[in-house]
């Protein structure tokens, strides 16, 4: 078992794949190591690749208004990615680099073990609830595997190319509240 510090040691130092030589940093995971609530996005965006944190672009914005609808902030969460480094150009993640990077995805889960992990998107939800996910279908839903709740929400990314998905995403963080809530 490895210690948070340990981790993101490993992290900034990989080489496990090509996006090695393209990012300027890879990006930890970060917030409350005790917390009940993980939730994992896909990839690093260009902010993320120049701050080596999380979130810190436009879709950061949108996360931190759905997470304050439930009176929440990232001090009280942890927020991860299942690529720790920025894909040029914004493209999906590819299978061998997702593959390359998920270890560090379980060793995070590990240190935390989340109560509820929530999928921030298609492609998190692929990876990590079931390869043929919808995310449009079933986002909001709630699945119990291995003593952990799992969901997905809308991409906040996705509800700045359509702010009518706003309305659906806060409804999602609302249910996730309650489930938090009954622990
Ligand atoms: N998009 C993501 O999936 N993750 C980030 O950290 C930023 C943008």
């Amino acid at each position: 078992m490895y210690t948070y510090e340990e981790l993101k040691k490993f992290v900034e130092h990989c080489s496990r794949c090509p996006l090695a030589r393209t990012r300027r940093n890879a990006v930890m995971g970060r917030g409350n190591l005790k917390s009940d609530l993980m939730f994992v996005a896909e990839a690093p965006g260009s902010s993320e690749d120049r701050d080596g944190i999380p979130f810190t672009g436009p879709s950061g914005q949108v996360f931190d208004q759905l997470l304050g609808g439930i009176g929440m902030s990232r001090q009280d969460i942890y927020l991860t990615n299942i690529l720790k480094c920025h894909p040029p150009g914004n493209r999906d993640p590819l299978p061998e680099e997702q593959a390359a990077c998920i270890d560090y995805l379980k060793y995070e889960t590990l240190l935390i073990r989340p109560k509820i992990i929530v999928c921030l998107g298609r492609i998190a939800a692929r990876r990590i609830i079931s390869e043929d996910y919808r995310i449009t279908k079933e986002h909001g839903t709630f699945l119990y595997r291995k003593n952990t709740w799992l969901t997905a929400v809308y991409h906040p990314s996705a509800i700045l190319r359509d702010p009518l998905k706003m309305q659906e995403a806060e409804e999602d963080f609302a249910k996730i509240w309650k489930r938090y809530r009954e622990g």
